[in-house]
């Protein structure tokens, strides 16, 4: 990769300005899910242990230019501590004299987190301004948020082009994985792409069935994909208008060597709803009345099969409705099998984006897959084939 990385730099006696994702869920006051927090401690305790200072840089929730209190970063604070351990100062501003101020106040080891850079309004816009006033607060930029490189924001994208700068564990990690799995893949490559609408996955369909050998289609966008076939569906949910564009994939997929893999049977039922009855027909019986809300064991037992024959997964989405019991059956059943191939060292398995850390936590798979991705929208656009501007802006 052509970027530095922490390797690359001395941080004795230096200030990093240090770029995370700490925009965590959080409930009452509290952080639900601490996995970004954690995953950002190896770059900041390579920074302290080496004599250097880290000054946080984050974003939390979309104030949109507005100081909001209920999205103030201090809030994060208390998590962040005891993650590290230790003390973390924190400055009401991410620029001017109260982030000066802090700055000032550090010694080496120090950790100090600056206010959520989204209480700007030239931080979505990458402004130069605002961009040189977080600059002007260190010797060097550390970019360890892969989750927020696909905004060309001030404090992901502007910044680093005024500094001297590198990528963070995390961003390393991240990039090593998923060019893994999608540049440089050992083959055959599949891909599990869930969720509800076509239409919110067309760039990366697209791209996938340039990539990929196998591409298997879950969800509610899998029922597009099946009416484009002249299946019947009953009253599932379906992007009718995008059956066109269903079609064209399926027909650029054949073209180009990808196969895709539809359910061959699925589990329906009258409602969703918890527990509600439900019955497993073959995906051209799903009575009129009737809506698909999974995928069923033989579609299950051809995704094991498949994933057998792989040596390379990327999934991301879940293959049916599998917040609500029994119609998260396929994606439990077919993460398990994925993560068995993996840690028997049969395939290398890397997920994100969206709902798909959950649906796997869910599942209880997530610490046996090859990496999971912390980025949502960042893996999608990775996905894509899109260039990520946070990243583009650390090559050398
Ligand atoms: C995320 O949570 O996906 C990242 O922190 C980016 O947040 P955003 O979607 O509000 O830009
Ligand atoms: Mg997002």
């Amino acid at each position: 990769m052509a970027f530095k990385t922490l390797e690359d730099i001395d941080f004795a006696g230096r200030t990093a300005l240090v770029r995370v994702d700490i925009n965590v869920p959080m409930a009452d006051g509290r952080v639900t899910d601490a996995t970004r927090i954690e995953r950002i401690l190896p770059t900041i305790r390579h920074i302290t242990q080496a004599g250097g200072k880290a000054v946080l840089l984050a974003h939390f929730d979309r104030p949109k230019g507005q100081r909001v209190p209920e999205m103030s970063l201090s809030l994060v604070r208390p998590a962040l501590e005891a993650a590290l351990g230790k003390p973390v100062a924190f400055a009401e501003d991410c620029i001017g004299i109260p982030a000066k101020k802090a700055v000032a106040a550090m010694e080496p080891g120090d950790v100090l987190l600056l206010e959520n850079t989204r209480f700007h309004a030239g931080e979505e816009k990458n402004d130069k301004m605002l961009a040189a006033g977080m600059a002007a607060l260190g010797d060097v930029f550390v970019n360890d948020a892969f989750s927020a490189a696909h905004r060309a924001h001030a404090s992901t994208a502007g910044v680093a082009e005024l500094m001297l700068n590198c990528a963070g564990r995390l961003m390393e990690a991240e990039l090593t994985a998923l060019e893994k799995a999608l540049d440089k893949p050992e083959r055959p490559v599949a891909a599990v792409v869930g969720g509800a609408k076509v239409s919110t996955k067309l760039d990366l369909l697209s791209n996938l069935i340039r990539r990929v050998d196998h591409l298997i289609i879950g969800g509610g966008m899998a029922n597009t994909f099946l009416v484009a076939q002249d299946v019947e569906i009953g009253k599932s949910l379906a992007e009718r208008d995008m059956t066109d564009t269903a079609r064209d994939i399926l027909d650029r997929a054949t073209a180009q060597g990808c196969t895709i893999h539809l359910p061959c049977d699925i589990v329906v039922a009258r409602e969703f709803a918890a527990g509600a009855a439900s019955e497993t027909v073959p995906v051209n019986e799903c009575p009129a009345d009737a809506m698909i809300l999974d995928a069923g064991p033989d579609t299950v037992a051809a995704i094991t099969k498949l994933l057998g024959d792989c040596r390379t997964l990327v999934w991301n989405g879940p293959l049916g409705a599998f917040e609500i019991a029994p119609f998260d059956m396929a994606t439990n059943a077919a993460a398990r099998a994925a993560a068995e191939l993996t840690a028997a060292g049969h395939l290398v398995s890397v997920a994100g984006g969206g709902d798909t850390v959950a649906a796997l936590n869910k599942a209880g798979v997530a610490d046996r897959f090859s990496y999971v991705s912390t980025a949502g929208g960042a893996f999608l656009e990775w996905l894509e084939g899109k260039t990520l501007p946070g990243v583009a802006a650390l090559e050398d």
